[in-house]
Order: C-alpha cells, then sequence, then structure tokens
C-alpha cells in the first residue's frame, strides 16, 4: 500500500502530514491552492518535508487556483505564511524531487499508477488523501475518465464538507467553498471516495489545555505546538467557547488509515456551486443518477485520540 497526500498546507495539514508519515508508507505529495496561494503550500510542503526529515519524498506541485471561482485563502487561521507560530528554515536549497518539473500534480498522479498498474501482481495498492480544495483531485478524475486506472487507486479519502453547518459560511466548510465544482465533480465520479466533513472533525479534536504536551515529542512537537497554538488563538477570535483545536486533516489521515474505526454513510451527494449557499453538501435522493459516496458520521474518539499522540512518539528524539 503507498500513500499520496494531497495538500495545502495550512497548519492542520502539517500536522496530518507529521501523523502520515509516521503512519504509511508515503510515496509522494501533491500541493493544491487553498489556506495559502500554489506557490506558497508547494513551497511549505517541501519545508515541511525538510523539517520532518524526510527531503527525499517528491513534491508536485498542482492547481494555482479552483476550477471556476477565484481563489479564496485563509490567511486568518493559518497565517500570512500558512505556518504561522513556528519558523522554518529557508527552503531555497530543499531537495524535493520535481521542484519546477513541467509536470502537473494530476499528471504526475496518473504517471504514479500507470508505473504500478506495470508491475506484475499488484492489487489496488494506492490511496489519496486530499486535504485541500480537490482541484487537483478533480482534475486528475477527469483525465481518467477512460477508466484505465481506476483498478489502481483503493481509496480516495478528502477532509471537506459538512451536512451540520460550515466554517466558511453557516452552510459551507472551507475547502469545498473554495472549489464547489471540483468537489462536486469528484462526488459524482463514481470513484471509491470518502468524505471526512465537520460533522465528524468538530466533534473531538485535543484540549486546548493539552496542547503543551507536544512539546515533549521533540523538535518537531515542538514545531506542531507552535503552530497549533497560532491555530487555537485565531480560531478562539471567531468563537471563545472552543476549547479544543479541530484536526481535520489529521483526522482524514486517520479514516484513510483506518476506515473501520468510522462510521460510514453511503449516500449520493451534490455540492453546490455558486450563491448564497456555495460550498454546501446536498443530499440527493436515493434513487438519484449518482453512485454514493462513503460519508462520515462518527468515529471512535478514543481511539483517534490515542492513535495520534502515539503517531508522534517517533519524533520523540528529533533535536
Ligand atoms: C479545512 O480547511 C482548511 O483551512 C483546513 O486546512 C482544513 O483542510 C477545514 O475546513
Ligand atoms: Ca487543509
Amino acid at each position: 500500500m503507498r500513500w499520496y497526500l494531497d495538500m495545502d498546507p495550512g497548519i492542520d495539514d502539517a500536522v496530518a502530514l507529521a501523523v502520515a508519515l509516521t503512519r504509511g508508507p508515503v510515496a509522494g505529495l501533491t500541493t493544491v491552492a487553498g489556506n495559502v496561494r500554489g506557490s506558497q503550500t508547494f513551497r511549505n510542503a517541501r519545508r515541511l518535508l525538510r523539517a520532518f526529515g524526510r527531503s527525499d519524498l517528491p513534491v508536485v506541485a498542482g492547481a494555482e487556483k479552483p476550477l471556476f471561482h477565484p481563489l479564496v485563502t485563509a490567511p486568518h487561521i493559518h497565517g500570512q505564511s500558512g505556518l504561522e507560530g513556528y519558523a522554518l528554515a529557508d527552503d531555497t536549497d530543499a531537495a524535493n524531487g520535481n521542484q519546477g518539473a513541467p509536470v502537473s500534480a494530476w499528471a504526475w498522479m496518473a504517471d504514479q499508477l500507470r508505473q504500478e498498474s506495470a508491475k506484475e501482481g499488484s492489487g489496488k495498492e494506492s490511496i489519496w488523501v486530499a486535504t485541500g480544495p480537490l482541484t487537483n483531485v478533480a482534475r486528475f478524475l477527469a483525465g481518467c475518465a477512460d477508466g484505465d486506472l481506476d483498478r489502481r487507486m483503493a481509496a480516495i479519502t478528502v477532509m471537506g464538507g459538512s451536512l451540520v453547518g460550515g466554517n466558511v459560511t453557516s452552510a459551507a466548510e472551507f475547502n469545498f467553498y473554495c472549489d464547489p465544482d471540483a468537489a462536486d465533480f469528484v462526488l459524482a465520479s463514481g470513484w471509491p471516495v470518502r468524505v471526512v466533513g465537520l460533522d465528524v472533525t468538530t466533534r473531538r479534536g485535543i484540549a486546548v489545555a493539552d496542547l503543551p504536551r507536544l512539546r515533549g515529542y521533540g523538535r518537531v512537537g515542538e514545531m506542531l505546538q507552535g503552530w497549533l497554538a497560532f491555530y487555537a488563538e485565531a480560531i478562539a477570535r471567531y468563537d471563545q467557547t472552543e476549547d479544543q483545536v479541530h484536526l481535520h486533516d489529521v483526522l482524514a489521515v486517520a479514516a484513510a488509515a483506518h476506515p473501520e474505526r468510522f462510521e460510514w454513510q453511503s449516500l449520493p451527494l451534490a455540492v453546490v456551486r455558486d450563491g448564497e449557499r456555495r460550498g454546501a453538501v446536498v443530499r440527493l435522493s436515493p434513487t438519484a443518477a449518482r453512485a454514493p459516496v462513503d460519508y462520515a458520521v462518527g468515529f471512535d474518539q478514543e481511539w483517534f485520540l490515542e492513535w495520534f499522540w502515539q503517531s508522534l512518539e517517533g519524533y520523540q528524539g528529533t533535536g
């Protein structure tokens, strides 16, 4: 099994990456514009890999903007750089593969799967976890319309959407709001898609009071503590009653790694592409001409927190 991560780092993306690197055989990253502009998410991804000791992994830049809408970013939550709260070293000499390569994330992803297809005896060995707007994933799926690659991808797990109210508008979650056309396209694609939305990610995160504990996990733990403290303060400006830090993107990694710890409903869903309810998820009739996706409606919360802290143990010695 190989993991590919499509991200817009982004503070919770950074935490998700730290966790994924200790849990799965991560084969590469693709980046997308979202929390900050595309050139910055690419830069952040490379800097993060270096900070986490994995400069060997390829990072491939993807979409610079959503399919049809202008880009909306979230500096008020993640800071101007996307990673406020702990300053990372400059990355001008970072050696990750594919920097500046004239290939887009979606074409690179298709290539990866084709190479895997060429290997004998391998089954569905790739999972893709997307924790930003779904622009790259939609472009990838659009390019796979001939069905030549679908046998290789076990599942695409996405963080996005909400059936319980939004965090950008009262109806919409950020990733789906940012590129609603891509989100709708992915939900309509018929691929095996798992959706981890605010319905579950806002249910349980780490307590703000537990953030200092992160410092016990080496230099990487210090980084996570710095970013999440900034993030918690930013969220508190909007909701002073919140005493948890929601680890949206980390929960998507957990769901990809352990879908059996989640409760899923199989639902045909659409995403509102424009207007006041842009980005909102809409439940379609069970008889709708749209394949259902797996939508997370619950998870084992105690297990998740234990799994999260255990994931960080590998960083204890990092200096
Ligand atoms: C999602 O929006 C982004 O700001 C976070 O990184 C996460 O992917 C939560 O709505
Ligand atoms: Ca994200």
